[in-house]
């Protein structure tokens, strides 16, 4: 009989170990089973290394039949490298590290029986390297199983292997869009890549595994199921030229910011080029190059803030109430990717809107998004249609007495806003949260006229909420602490990584985006060009210009958040906006803004740039300083008058919600690492444009935001 995984004996002696042999049973079939006895997720330590290669050695002298590695966790495989082994680590200790890893998995790979992976949950990074070391892969089918090479988003490479053996075993394109995009497969695609073997209900993922290491054949992978595939990943000619393209398209993307991708790159090619040794060569050296570089410690440091912060977000907060039934009202543009969001992380929702066509129009988007997302993979259609079939709506506030959390979504204006509010206290139970998605109205003025303005929360969303993975979660000096750690915990069961902020004009996102955008317009009055200011914060690592971004937003939403904010700050508002709209140029959506929009594309709009008279010019890093400065200068503002809790919040926040440069780390990071230049650079940027540009108290002081 086959024992399922959790239910095989380890010797007592090994309890503490994190990977432990099992000596064959009647089948024949040995064991190596991953558990690491410290922690609920298996990432790759020192110890669990260490472990690997004694159950690796004691597998080679047991002689066994074929071998299954396997987790004892219920869900999950191997999660990766522990990021607190990466972090701070010298170039040559990760080198060091990534060899020790190589050999370990060499010795594993080298194993003169067969050897058969059984991925129960993630295998990612190390993980799935584990898994590539051995012959065969199964896979269960469910939700949660993925597996994917995803070192390069921390800024990082594939260090054990991944680069040489993913190429050998599904061919040199599929491997490449693996790495470079560090996309995650779910089962079938996993399957249907090539990058596993076998895909099984995860009741008989042992019974599979054990099986086949029973009955198959050591065999060598072919490099791609297809003839072309095998062609340019073996013949130089084919080779060179997928690797040319690859490398044209990185240096598009990244505009040569990021250069982890670059480096697996390079490693892949050496490895095919020149052979296995050779390319394990390159692959620990890149490593320990990326893992000690700026970069590399940024994108690693946000992943680890992103990973703790599920915790460190309810640091201080009260006990976090129970939602299984959230209501929506407002089932507009937000109020759709809102209850879609909460539909997809397991809740149901009751939604309201103004009459029946609206309530149908968000029911509708709600449908396509779910559908688009399975299409993509997100999940299959039966669980699409099971969230689908947890949302509801109507005209009126009937089946919002069963809701625990309300969210409003509805328009961007005070008095709707309050009116939404007492409509809600009619109806709702008194210990339901109600929480608005106000861009920059402060909750408190929402909250002003309630009967228990205690359990009254913002919960400010990013668009598009299906894809932005940040939630601000602003508490008010009077929110009872369980209301706010109900709201945390909501975004959590949302998939979204929340901050929490203090109440005020903008909170803290708005805030600094708002003083961002005040300082292009300041600009555009000094007569730089609107291409110029865009162009030059999008090769600095914006995703896009901030005059593009109030395009995209519409100018009268922007203006009316920018004055909320500016009023706030006691400056003058951004009276451009005003002139524009007053002209009829409202954005994106509304017949053109800066820019004109049609089927030629994007391009500046000559009367716009003509009535602020502004000429097209140089782009230069200048400009990018300047507006990204501005940005960290108010980002410190926050934590200094506590609208921030931490430092980290701050960079997560940037990062997550606002598309700060990620290979700056947010503005804390960035601010640590050049603390003396940003300094200089304000106090002249202060003395040439205004005082509002002068360096924050704390830049000034020495004291670094983090210890790492
Ligand atoms: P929208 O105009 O697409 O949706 C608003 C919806 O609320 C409409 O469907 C409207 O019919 C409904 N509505 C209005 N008054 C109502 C009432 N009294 N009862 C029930 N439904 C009512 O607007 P959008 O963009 O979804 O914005 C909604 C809120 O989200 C605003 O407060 C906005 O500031 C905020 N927000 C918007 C973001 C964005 O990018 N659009 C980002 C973050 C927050």
């Amino acid at each position: 009989m086959i024992a399922p995984a959790e239910h095989i004996a380890v010797p007592p002696s090994e309890a503490r170990r994190s990977v432990t042999f099992v000596p064959p049973d009647g089948s024949g079939v040995a064991r190596i089973v991953i558990d690491r006895p410290d922690d609920r997720v298996n990432a790759i330590d020192a110890r669990l290394l260490e472990n690997l290669a004694a159950a690796i050695a004691a597998a080679r002298a047991a002689t066994p039949r074929g071998l299954v590695v396997m987790s004892a966790k219920p869900t999950q495989f191997v999660a990766g490298a522990d990021l607190g082994m990466v972090l701070g680590a010298s170039q040559a200790d990760a080198e060091r590290a990534s060899r020790e890893m190589q050999r370990v998995l060499d010795e594993l790979a080298a194993l003169p029986f067969n050897t058969v992976a059984a991925i129960n949950g993630p295998a990612i990074g190390g993980g799935l390297e584990i898994a590539l070391a051995c012959d065969v892969r199964i896979m269960a089918e469910t939700p949660n199983a993925r597996v994917g090479l995803t070192e390069v988003r921390l800024g990082l490479m594939p260090a054990a292997g991944g680069t040489q053996r993913l190429p050998r075993l599904i061919g040199l394109p599929a491997a490449l869009e693996m790495i470079l995009s560090a996309r995650q497969l779910s089962a079938r695609r996993a399957l249907r890549a090539g990058v596993v073997d076998e895909i099984v209900h995860p009741a008989g993922l042992i019974r599979a595994a054990t099986d086949h290491a029973m009955r198959d054949r050591k065999r060598k992978p072919r490099g791609g199921k297809r003839a072309a595939e095998r062609a340019a990943t073996w013949l130089a000619p084919a080779r060179a030229l997928v690797i040319r393209q690859a490398r044209s398209r990185l240096l598009a993307e990244t505009k040569g910011l990021y250069p982890a991708p670059l480096r697996a790159l390079e490693a892949v090619a050496t490895g095919l080029a020149k052979g296995m040794r050779a390319g394990l060569e390159a692959e620990a050296a890149a490593f320990g190059e990326l893992a000690a570089s700026e970069t590399g410690r940024n994108l690693t440091a946000l992943a680890m803030l992103t990973l703790r912060q599920r915790k460190a977000a309810l640091a201080g907060l009260g006990s976090p109430r129970p939602v299984a039934n959230l209501g929506v009202v407002g089932l507009g543009f937000m109020g759709a990717g809102i209850a879609q969001a909460a539909a997809s992380g397991g809740l149901r929702v009751r939604a309201r809107d103004r009459d029946a066509a609206a309530v149908a129009k968000g029911l509708s988007t709600i449908r396509e998004l779910t559908t688009d997302a399975a299409k993509k993979g997100v999940f299959d259609r039966r669980e699409a249609a099971r969230i689908i079939g947890r949302v509801s709506g109507g005209p009126s506030l009937a089946g919002f007495a069963h809701t625990d959390l309300v969210i409003e979504a509805v328009f961007e204006e005070l008095e709707t806003k309050r009116r939404v509010v007492a409509e809600l206290e009619r109806v709702l139970r008194d210990d339901t949260v109600i929480a608005s998605n106000t861009s920059a109205l402060p909750i408190g003025d929402i909250a002003r006229d309630a009967r228990v303005p205690e359990r009254i929360v913002g919960m400010h969303f990013f668009s598009p909420v299906h894809k932005m993975p940040l939630l601000e979660i602003v508490r008010p000096a009077r929110a009872d602490p369980d209301v706010v750690a109900t709201a945390v915990a909501a975004a959590i069961a949302l998939g979204k990584t929340p901050i929490v902020v203090a109440d005020g004009p903008g909170f803290y996102t708005t805030r600094v985006l708002s003083t961002m955008i005040g300082e292009a317009f300041a600009m555009l009055g000094e007569g730089i060009g609107i291409e110029a200011i865009d162009r030059a914060m999008t090769a600095f690592g914006w995703p896009v210009g901030p005059l593009q971004l109030v395009d995209e937003v519409g100018l009268e939403v922007a203006g009316h958040a920018g004055e909320t904010v500016s009023r706030a700050r006691g400056i003058s508002g951004p009276t451009i906006v005003a002139q524009l709209v007053g002209e009829g140029f409202k954005g994106k959506h509304k017949g053109g803004g800066f820019y004109i929009y049609d089927r030629r594309g994007r391009r500046p709009n000559p009367r716009v740039a003509e009535l602020l008279h502004v000429a097209p010019g140089p782009v230069t890093e200048d400009i990018a300083e300047r507006l990204t400065l501005t940005f960290v200068n108010e980002a410190v503002c926050c934590l200094e008058d506590g609208t921030l809790r931490s430092a980290g919040e701050g960079d997560l926040g940037a990062v997550l919600g606002l598309g700060f440069p990620p290979y700056l780390g947010g503005p804390f990071r960035y601010a640590d690492a050049n603390r003396q230049s940003i300094v200089a650079l304000l106090e002249r940027l202060a003395a040439a444009h205004g005082e509002r540009l002068g360096p924050a108290e704390s830049l000034r002081s020495r004291r670094p935001f983090f210890e790492l």
